[in-house]
């Protein structure tokens, strides 16, 4: 088919070219036929510009025109006019100008689409998924990709203004679980051997620290067989970073330039260095997460101080046992009916609570008093300290939990959020709370199977004085790993590493991993640190969760061209499919 390619994009026109005659390609957004005027509104990347059909300008593109339905394929010539006076559409940055068609080409018909091409959609995320590529029309989503882009061009730029290097790291590789579970690949050459796809090139860039890169940074793939939620998919890409020599500080200060870069270029925001840091036992104490989002207060206190002698049985026998009693204050909200507390217990039992606590504030000729069926269990100067502790005023509304110290200040770090959102603290134009969450345990502790996982992955190195500890108190040992935290999301982790054969032994050890086992797991990487590793660390941004946040969007789906649905479908093509019996029968594989 004959056309002639644009002279100018779609959102390109000004006052400044009435008069020239122009070539225009893109898709008809929305149609409006006047009898004898046809007004189209012709859409690409850049933008839309009206062009109109007059019988008595060009009567056959007016009669072509016609058959014009939304989303055909067109390539105009006309003359840029200025809109005659009151038709200006200030919304579009053409909108000063149309275009008067004298010519028409139709490139490609088009199905009515399932739903309309338009950013405030209300058609089910399922169907903008199954027809992404219609949804991919929309500017938003378009916007999306292209702020994602700018992304890449100024990582890529801060890195390789500082001596990075970009090393592509194997997609196919070893199964060596680091804690969600592998997307494995049979090999058709080797029978029942299985490849598996990274979740991060963690091993690899460390190896590349021994062979003497010192600065590596990729934007890589990674891949998770995970359950997935609105900040998380299968396969999600990672800003990879590893340097050597080097120590937390350094991490901090790179890793900080290249947030206060993107800040700039993104958001246009300055970013006030540096980001304030919080350990992961502040963290929980006060906000009860290790991702707490700062934009709004309400801080948590722990009260065990206030409740160390109390007769409260339940109080008493937590504190006894390790645990802990925190407090939570809801300012204002202490006329909370019964049926609403009600319904936050349960919210709180739902999430696995024994119970919740809940105290209004009173007013009385002595100031604040505090009612509640719970207050018959605590002494006056127990009221008292608590008023003052919380700094407890009439009309508010006071929250207390108390039982296994993480487990606790976690479920009352859901309270908090719950309360957030309640009080609708969280405003759209909320500054956005950056910081980094230090001093994480190495170890965490798994109820269910009664032993110790490495909480970052077990190449994170303890923190040099707590060696000693990795016999005698595990629970204690504090790693050199580190998070970064946006909004109340971890948006990067990250550790100093172990570099040395015998402390990563003691590690696998302690993770009750064997030394057979670790051969054979990590057995390259524990031969490669044999022959001279640098002191090296690290960190990894989770990409899509950062383009989201810088998008001011909720979920990772939306700033991701292909997206795979919350049960790890693409409802595009299809996949996960099913394959024939002759592939699988190649891959030496049977379905149970
Ligand atoms: P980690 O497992 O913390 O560290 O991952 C780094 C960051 O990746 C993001 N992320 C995800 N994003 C989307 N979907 C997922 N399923 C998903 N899982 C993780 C998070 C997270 O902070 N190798 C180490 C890094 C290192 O130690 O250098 C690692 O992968 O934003």
């Amino acid at each position: 088919m004959v056309f002639k390619t644009r002279t100018h994009n779609c959102g390109e026109l000004r006052e400044s070219n009435v008069g020239e005659l122009v070539v225009l390609n893109g898709w008809v957004d929305t149609r409006r036929d006047l009898g004898g005027l046809i007004f189209i509104e012709l859409r690409d990347r850049y933008g839309l510009t009206q062009i109109v059909f007059e019988p008595g300008f060009n009567s056959d593109a007016h009669h072509t025109a016609k058959d014009l339905r939304s989303e055909f394929v067109i390539s105009i010539e006309g003359v840029v006019r200025k809109r005659p006076e009151g038709t200006e559409n200030l919304n579009l940055q053409t909108g000063l100008v149309d275009v008067m068609v004298n010519k028409l080409v139709i490139l490609n018909e088009a199905k009515t689409p399932p739903f309309q091409i338009k950013d405030d959609t209300d058609a089910h995320e399922d169907l903008r998924l199954k027809y992404r590529y219609l949804d991919l029309r929309r500017p938003s989503v378009q916007k999306n990709l292209i702020l994602r882009h700018k992304m890449y061009q100024s990582v890529r730029k801060y890195f390789d203004e500082n001596s990075f290097v970009e090393v592509e790291t194997p997609v196919l590789m070893k199964s060596t679980p680091e804690g969600a579970r592998d997307f494995l690949v049979p090999s058709r050459l080797h029978k029942g051997k299985f490849y598996a796809l990274p979740q991060s090139p963690q091993q690899y860039k460390q190896i590349l620290m021994v062979s003497g890169l010192d600065r590596y940074f990729q934007i890589v793939k990674c891949f998770r067989d995970e359950d997935l939620r609105a900040d998380r998919q299968p396969e999600f890409t990672q800003i990879d970073v590893e340097m050597s020599f080097i120590d937390q500080e350094n991490i901090f200060e790179m890793m900080e330039g290249l947030m206060q870069k993107l800040y700039k270029e993104i958001w246009n925001k300055d970013l006030q260095l540096p980001i304030p840091r919080l350990t992961f036992d502040e963290a929980m104490e006060n906000y009860g997460s290790d991702k707490p989002d700062l934009r709004f207060k309400l801080k948590m206190e722990t009260l065990n101080s206030i409740f160390a002698n109390t007769g409260f049985k339940v109080f008493h026998d937590n504190i006894e046992k390790g645990g802990i009693v925190t407090g939570l204050k809801a300012p204002g909200c202490g006329e909370y009916t019964r049926n609403q507390l009600d319904v936050l217990t349960d919210f709180m039992k739902k999430l696995g609570a024994g119970g919740l606590i809940w105290i209004r504030v009173k007013d009385s000729e002595n100031g604040a008093v505090l009612e509640s069926p719970t207050m018959k269990f605590f002494s006056e100067e127990e009221q008292k300290n608590l008023i003052s502790k919380m700094d407890a005023k009439p009309g508010d509304l006071l929250f207390i939990l108390t039982g296994n110290k993480l487990k606790t200040l976690s479920l009352m770090g859901s309270l908090r959020l719950e309360m957030a959102k309640r009080l609708e603290l969280i405003k759209a134009d909320s500054e956005p709370k950056l910081l980094w969450v230090t001093d994480f345990p190495l170890f965490e502790w798994d109820e269910e199977t009664k032993r110790f996982y490495a909480m970052h992955h077990p190449f994170t190195s303890p923190r040099i004085e707590d060696i000693p500890l990795m016999d005698s108190d595990r629970a204690n040992v504090k790693a050199r790993a580190y998070d970064l935290v946006l909004n109340g999301s971890e948006i990067a982790g990250g550790s100093i590493r172990i570099h040395n054969s015998e402390l990563q032994a003691k590690m696998f050890e302690a993770l009750g991993i064997s030394p057979e086992e670790a051969e054979l797991k990590f057995g390259f990487l524990m031969n490669a640190f044999k022959y001279g590793a640098p002191p090296h660390g690290g960190i990894a941004f989770g990409f899509d969760r950062l383009a989201m946040i810088f998008a001011g969007e909720h979920s990772i789906r939306e700033v991701i061209a292909f997206p795979k649905t919350a049960s790890g479908i693409s409802l595009m093509d299809d996949a996960p499919s099913i394959v024939d019996e002759h592939q699988l029968k190649e891959l030496h594989i049977k379905i149970r």
